[in-house]
């Protein structure tokens, strides 16, 4: 089959077309014809994870460390990269009960990924469901990563109806899903935060405000939320202070050794305003809402941009090249 090979650590020209070997179904795994994968935050930083310093790396040094291990020392452990798709059950193992061949399915393979190519294969009990039948495969491929991050993430606070509640990344992965679950699902009332480029993109998902960080500092404006969510972790819980309610929740996505700590501190003191430091795990559970809410419309999937496979190198330089403009969407078949 074909698929896009990661050689080696580096820039996009390291993704090359090759024919590899069409991966064997085990007993309970489906093996699917993918259509469509993506261009994700975790695939342009797995390419280029050897370049990718402790202080770069938006984690605590021990996750540094444990993910260059896993990573592999001179090149990808993951050679193909792409971590979501959309495609079709081409074939399936004996033991599968769940999926049959024809079964248009999307799902999100993790760090283990392997949608850049022609085929893959996973359990019929991994993160992978139905595709949701009002979604091209393209729209269907870029949706899983962000949506199930956001909404396991999102989680965390316990959010109210009509509370106010601030995204900051709000035009990227995580954060387009956030301010949409946000609004839609947990009935909030949502500003997003993102940089000129996107502010048109996040107004359209449903955010009631809009700001942009490169002319306006949120900190500054007088407004309070019961809830601020910072994707890339580059505010501090000493700058939002002021922008919580009382009661309010600082949650991160991204965090280092110190967030940890205030985490622990905010909570063994009872302190009114709390520090959540999450991690989503991406199951299935959540990928099965995540359809339902594309189904009903509660949830939208916007593609920015569609490449070919054989173009992923050109995708991931566009996805690098500046702001955020949507997902990029790989057609594969
Ligand atoms: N906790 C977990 O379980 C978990 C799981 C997956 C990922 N993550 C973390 O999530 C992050 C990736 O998120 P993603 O996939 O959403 O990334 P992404 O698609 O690259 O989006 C990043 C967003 O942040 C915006 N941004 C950059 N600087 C900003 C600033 N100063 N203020 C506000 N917005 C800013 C960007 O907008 P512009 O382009 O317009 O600047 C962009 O919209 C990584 O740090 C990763 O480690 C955590």
């Amino acid at each position: 089959m074909r698929a896009m090979v990661c050689t080696s650590y580096g820039p996009p020209e390291v993704l090359q077309l090759q024919e590899v070997p069409r991966p064997e179904p085990r007993a309970k795994e489906i093996r699917v014809g993918v259509r469509a994968t993506s261009v994700s935050f975790g695939d342009l930083m797995v390419r280029n994870f050897k370049a990718v310093t402790p202080s770069q790396f938006n984690m605590p040094l021990l996750f540094w460390v444990f993910a260059r291990l896993y990573s592999g020392f001179t090149k990808p452990r993951t050679s193909i990269l792409g971590s979501e798709f959309a495609g079709v059950v081409e074939s399936a193992g004996k033991a599968v009960t769940t999926f049959k061949p024809g079964d248009e399915v999307f799902g999100y393979l993790g760090q283990g990924m392997g949608a850049d190519a022609e085929y893959l294969c996973m359990p019929e009990d991994g993160c992978v469901a139905r595709k949701p039948a009002n979604l091209t495969f393209e729209e269907a491929a870029v949706a899983p990563y962000g949506a199930i991050m956001a909404l396991e993430l999102l989680r965390n606070a316990r959010i109210q109806p009509g509370q106010r509640v601030l995204v900051l990344g709000a035009s990227g992965g995580i954060g387009s899903a956030a301010v949409q679950l946000a609004r839609h699902h947990f009935g909030a009332r949502v500003t997003g935060v993102c940089s000129t480029a996107g502010l048109e993109l996040v107004r359209s998902l449903g955010a009631d405000r809009v700001v942009d960080y490169t002319k306006e500092d949120f900190t500054r404006s007088g407004e309070t939320y019961a809830l601020v969510f910072d994707v890339l972790g580059r505010s501090s819980f000493a700058r939002c202070r002021s922008s919580l309610e009382p009661g309010g929740r600082y949650l991160l996505a991204s965090f280092k050794g110190k967030q940890l700590l205030q985490m622990l501190w905010t909570r063994l003191t009872g302190a009114d305003l709390r520090v959540i430091c999450a991690l989503a795990p991406g199951s299935a559970e959540s990928l099965r809402t995540v359809k339902e809410l594309l189904e009903s419309g509660k949830l939208k999937s916007v593609v920015g941009r569609r490449f070919r496979l054989e173009q992923l190198a050109e995708a991931h330089r566009w996805a690098e090249s500046g702001p955020k403009r949507g997902h990029v969407a790989i057609s594969v078949a």
